[in-house]
Order: C-alpha cells, then structure tokens, then sequence
C-alpha cells in the first residue's frame, strides 16, 4: 500500500519516452504560429512521440470563452494556458503552445507554472507589415477599419522577447524547416542523455 501512498514525484519522463517539454511559440497574430504548431506536432508524432497542441484561438473557444483581450484577459489567458500545458507535460505530454502572449510578464508567468528546465521559447518572428499583407483571418483589415479595438501591433503592444530559447524569422524560413529547427533545439538540450534515438 506504501507505494500508492507515496506516488513517484509526476515530472519524471516516462520510460522510453522523450522528456516532457512546453514549446512556447509567440509571436503577433499572422505570424504562422497555429501553422509551425501543426508541423511540429506531426513531426514529433511521426518520431513517435506523443505531442499536443493548445492553441490560443482554439481555446477561446471553450475554456477562455469568458475572456477578452484586455491586459488582465490575456494575462489569465496565458496563465490558464501554461496551467494546462503543465499538467498535460505532468502526463508525459510533448506540448506546443500557439497564443501570441504579447507581454514579457505573461510568458514569465508562463515559464514559472511551467517551470523553467520545461519551457522552451520560440519566437515566431514576422514583421508586422508581413503578417498584416498575409492577413489570414481578415481581422488586420477589420482592426485598421476600427471594427476591432486593441488588436495587437495595430492598438496594443507586442513586446519582442528579448532572450527567447529560439527565434525563428518567417520570412527566412518556411514551416516545416521551422518544426524542425524546433525539433534540433530540443534534441540537441533535452535529449542528449536519453537514448531513444
Ligand atoms: S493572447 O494575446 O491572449 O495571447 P491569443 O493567442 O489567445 O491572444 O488569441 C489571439 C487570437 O485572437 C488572434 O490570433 C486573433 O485570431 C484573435 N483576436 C481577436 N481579437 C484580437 C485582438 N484584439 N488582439 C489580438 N488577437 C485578437
């Protein structure tokens, strides 16, 4: 019975599994985030890992429906979003989080729930020119016709991390080199001593 009294600490990696990581990818709305997301989940599944991807618009559809995007919504945004990256990184979860986390502050909340050995970095970096000409949404559009208030790069700031484990410039590279390049990162810092290669 002692064992089940005494559960092992839930952060050790699972046997023959990768070790548990949050790829934080930041960056303005437009910057290819949710797109660079997607190519690392399927790289990483193709590897056979187990990797999931929480994305900020996604979940402003169901568990941060009730938020805006107000300094303190997007503060709680991201914190809830780091709350869940952790537990499912706690499961033995890959975990690639996409939401832009405009300020320093939040993504420094994000990285202390993670806790920081976990979070890796990634600035999706595009110019704000560049992201805007894309538009993919429309809502650049809609921003500079004064249809949406505070959008971010046009209303509000986007500060630049200024110390990110990666930056990655779009207009250099592609998606899926970009995935891989994340993928090198985290080889080359996470899985030096874990022989499942
Ligand atoms: S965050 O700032 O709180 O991290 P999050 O990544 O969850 O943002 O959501 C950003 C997405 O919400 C954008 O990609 C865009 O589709 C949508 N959106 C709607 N209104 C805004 C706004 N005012 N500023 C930025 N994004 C907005």
């Amino acid at each position: 019975m002692k064992e089940f009294l005494h559960p092992l600490p839930p952060q050790e990696p699972r046997a023959g599994g990768p070790p548990p990581a949050v790829f934080w990818l930041t960056g303005i709305s437009g910057a290819g985030k949710t797109t660079i997301a997607g190519c690392v989940i399927r790289l990483f599944t193709a590897f056979g890992w187990r990797a999931v991807n929480l994305d900020g618009d996604e979940l402003r559809r169901g568990l941060n429906a009730d938020l805006g995007f107000s300094d303190e919504d997007r503060a709680e945004n991201v914190r809830r979003i780091a709350e869940v990256a952790s537990l499912m990184a706690d499961a033995g979860l890959l975990v690639v989080v996409s939401c832009i986390s405009p300020k320093q502050s939040f993504r420094e909340t994000a990285k202390a729930i993670v806790g920081a050995q976990r979070f890796i970095e990634v600035h999706i970096d595009t110019p704000l020119d560049v992201a805007e000409s894309r538009d993919p949404k429309g809502l650049y559009r809609l921003a500079r016709a004064g249809n949406i208030t505070g959008f971010t790069g046009i209303h509000a700031d986007y500060e630049v991390p200024t110390d990110p484990q990666l930056r990655i410039d779009t207009t250099l590279t592609q998606a899926d080199p970009a995935a891989n390049v994340i993928r090198q990162y985290y080889v080359g810092t996470r899985l030096r001593s874990v022989s499942i290669l």
